[in-house]
């Protein structure tokens, strides 16, 4: 059967469970004989990893390099792995986007937000999704969620810098909410993961 291309995006703040529900609905998809590619950002390339892992260990980083390796890694990502599958008919569920930028390096970092979109615009070759998922909740909230005794550079950052990430996204949420829906991040797992199955299925009925 072919399929129109099917891209969804999932974001949030730290802890918001949306790697959790990446990987769900890509196991709902495979589960009703849709095959798809799950990767996450930044990452799921050879190169992106090294990125990842120089970004999220860095001692010293300016915002502006940051975005410039967010954006070499997303490139990798586009390039090797998000196009190829698009092309081949599989749908593509991605954890973090562009989006990620937009939130993190332009309000919580104070980059300009329409420099950030035409460094997104050049490393995903315009590519859009066809749905964003945003779980929302209070970062107060979703820290307490993460199990860790190593925190990144993210995890180290104030409060008020995770409030100003989820500000952004709730603001480009409410622009463009032809795509964009917002979920309450604090309902049970098995519900949100039904609420975004309901708005996949769909898509792709
Ligand atoms: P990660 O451990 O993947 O966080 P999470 O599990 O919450 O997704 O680390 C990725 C971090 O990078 C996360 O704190 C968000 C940040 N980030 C940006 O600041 N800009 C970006 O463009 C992307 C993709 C991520």
């Amino acid at each position: 059967m072919t399929r129109k291309k099917t891209f969804i995006v999932l974001e949030g703040v730290e802890g918001s469970g949306k790697s959790t529900q990446s990987l769900l609905l890509s196991e709902r998809l495979a589960l009703e004989g849709i095959d798809n590619l799950l990767v996450r950002e930044p990452g799921s390339t050879n190169t992106g990893e090294k990125i990842r892992n120089l970004i999220l260990q860095a001692t010293e980083l300016n915002p502006l390099s940051e975005l410039f390796l967010f954006s070499a890694a997303r490139s990798e990502l586009i390039q090797n792995e998000i196009l190829p599958a698009l092309k081949s008919g599989l749908a593509v569920v991605c954890d973090r986007y562009t989006y990620s930028s937009i939130a993190y390096q332009g309000y919580a970092k104070g980059l300009d937000p329409n420099v950030i979109s035409k460094i997104n615009s050049i490393a995903t070759e315009r590519l859009e999704p066809d749905l964003v998922f945003l779980l929302d909740i209070e970062p107060e909230l979703s820290f307490g969620r993460k199990i860790s005794d190593s925190k990144d550079r993210f995890e180290k950052e104030s409060t008020e810098f995770h409030n100003q990430v989820r500000k952004g996204y709730l603001s480009l949420a409410k622009s463009n909410p032809r795509i964009w829906n917002i979920l309450d991040g604090q309902k049970p797992k098995k519900e949100i993961q039904e609420l975004i199955w309901q708005k996949v299925s769909n898509i792709i009925a």
